[in-house]
C-alpha cells in the first residue's frame, strides 16, 4: 500500500494511503476529541469536535472524515481549533442539563471531560431548551433524550451491527431526537435490548437501570468474565462495588464478541446474587429437601450410581451438562461419565 508523508504538531509522519487526518493522529499518541467517531461505524461527522487546522485549507476540517495527503500540515491544538471546539461545546451544552452532580454518567462522560479539557462550565448561548420525559418503560435502560447530543453512534450501532433498526432520528432542527418508529416507548420497537447503544453513548442519555445511584466509575473494580449463557462463550466485564455486581459491559478486545453482548449477557446477571440461588445440596428425606453437607451428598451419589451400575450396566446412567458451566466443568463431567464406563453424556449448547 502507498504511503502518504504528513506533519502532524511539527511530529514528520509516514501512514498509509487512505488514513485519516485523525486516525494518523492516534497512531502518534496524539489526542483528538470526538463524540460521534467510533471505529465500527462509517464516520458521520456529525459533532465537529474533531476539527485540526490544515496549512493553506481555508476552513478547518474534520479529521474525522478527512484522508491525510502528501505533503500535509495539521495542527490539532491550534488558537482556531481550541476556539471552535469550545464553541461546539457551548452550543452543546446551551440545551442540555448540566446535572453532572447526580447524572450517571459523571467520571465517564465524554462531554464532561471535554466541558473540563476546555475550561467551558457553562454555555454563552441562551435559547430554548428540551424537556422531554424519559422513556423508562423496559426493565434494562432509561433513554433521556434531554441528555443527547445526537451523535448517531446508537443509531449506527442498532442498524448497521446489531441489525434492529429499533431507532433514527426522527424531526429536524431544534426537534430532532433519536427515538423508535413513532417516538413509541423503546419496549414497543423491534429493539432486543443488547444494550449496545448504552455502552456506546458518549454521555448520559442511555443509563442501565440496575446500576443506578449504585457507584462512581471510579469505586467500580471491573472483573473479566466468561458469560456462562451459551456456547459462544462472550467475554464481559463484571462491575463490581464492595462485592456486589451492580452492572456488566462487554469487552471491546475479546476475539469472540469484540464489544458485543446479547440481553442475557448484558443485562441478565442479577440470577448470581439471587437470595433463590442454592448454596447447599439438598437431599430429599421422608419427602421433604433438607439441606446436608457436601460430603453426605457425594456420598450418597456415589453410592446410587454405583447400585445403578451394578444392577443395569454403567449404559443406564448419563449426564447432561449445561452451557452455563465453563469449558473446563463440561470436560471434567465427560471425564467422570467415561470413568463410570459410559457415553452417555449431552449439553444444551447443542440445541
Ligand atoms: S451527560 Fe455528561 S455532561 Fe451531561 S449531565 Fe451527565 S455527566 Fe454531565
Ligand atoms: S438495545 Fe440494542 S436493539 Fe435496542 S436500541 Fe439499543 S442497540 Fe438497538
Ligand atoms: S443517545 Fe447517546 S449515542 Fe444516541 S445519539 Fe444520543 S448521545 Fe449519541
Ligand atoms: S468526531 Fe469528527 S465530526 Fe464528530
Amino acid at each position: 500500500m502507498s504511503k502518504v508523508n504528513l506533519t502532524i504538531n511539527g511530529q514528520k509522519i509516514s501512514v498509509p494511503a487512505g488514513t485519516t487526518i485523525l486516525e494518523a493522529a492516534r497512531q502518534q499518541g496524539i489526542d483528538i476529541p470526538t463524540l460521534c467517531y467510533d471505529p465500527e461505524l462509517p464516520p458521520n461527522g456529525a459533532c465537529r469536535i474533531c476539527v485540526v487546522e490544515v496549512e493553506k485549507a481555508k476552513n478547518l476540517v474534520a479529521s474525522c472524515v478527512t484522508p491525510v495527503i502528501e505533503g500535509m500540515v495539521v495542527y490539532t491544538e491550534s488558537e482556531r481549533v481550541v476556539s471552535a471546539r469550545k464553541n461546539v461545546l457551548s452550543l452543546m451544552i446551551a440545551n442540555h442539563p448540566l446535572e453532572c452532580i447526580t447524572c450517571e454518567r459523571t467520571g465517564n462522560c465524554k462531554l464532561q471531560d471535554y466541558c473540563y479539557r476546555y475550561g467551558i462550565s457553562e454555555s454563552e448561548f441562551v435559547g430554548e431548551v428540551k424537556k422531554l420525559a424519559p422513556d423508562d418503560t423496559n426493565p434494562f435502560f432509561i433513554r433521556d433524550m434531554n441528555k443527547c447530543i445526537l451523535c448517531g453512534i446508537c443509531v449506527g450501532k442498532c442498524q448497521e451491527i446489531v441489525g434492529a433498526g429499533a431507532i433514527d432520528f426522527i424531526n429536524r432542527g431544534f426537534d430532532t431526537i433519536v427515538a423508535p418508529p413513532y417516538r413509541d416507548p423503546i419496549e414497543n420497537s423491534s429493539c432486543v435490548f443488547c444494550g449496545m447503544c448504552v455502552d456506546s453513548c458518549p454521555v448520559g442519555a442511555l443509563i442501565p437501570k440496575a446500576g443506578l445511584g449504585q457507584g462512581r466509575p471510579w469505586e467500580i473494580e471491573k472483573i473479566k468474565t466468561i458469560c456462562p449463557y451459551c456456547g459462544t462463550g462472550c467475554s464481559v466485564y463484571l462491575h463490581v462495588k464492595n462485592g456486589k455486581i451492580i452492572d456488566a459491559s462487554p469487552d471491546p478486545d475479546s476475539p469472540v464478541n469484540r464489544g458485543h453482548l446479547c440481553t442475557k449477557g448484558r443485562f441478565g446477571w442479577d440470577y448470581i446474587q439471587s437470595e433463590d440461588r442454592l448454596t447447599k445440596p439438598l437431599l430429599k428425606k421422608e419427602g421433604v429437601f433438607v439441606e446436608v453437607e457436601w460430603d453426605e451428598a457425594l456420598d450418597f451419589v456415589a453410592e446410587k450410581l454405583s447400585t445403578i451400575k451394578e444392577n443395569y450396566s454403567a449404559d443406564a446412567i448419563a449426564a447432561l451438562s449445561s452451557a452455563k458451566a465453563s469449558n473446563e466443568d463440561n470436560y471434567l463431567i465427560q471425564k467422570m461419565m467415561r470413568s463410570i464406563g459410559t457415553n452417555n453424556i449431552d449439553h444444551c449448547a447443542r440445541l
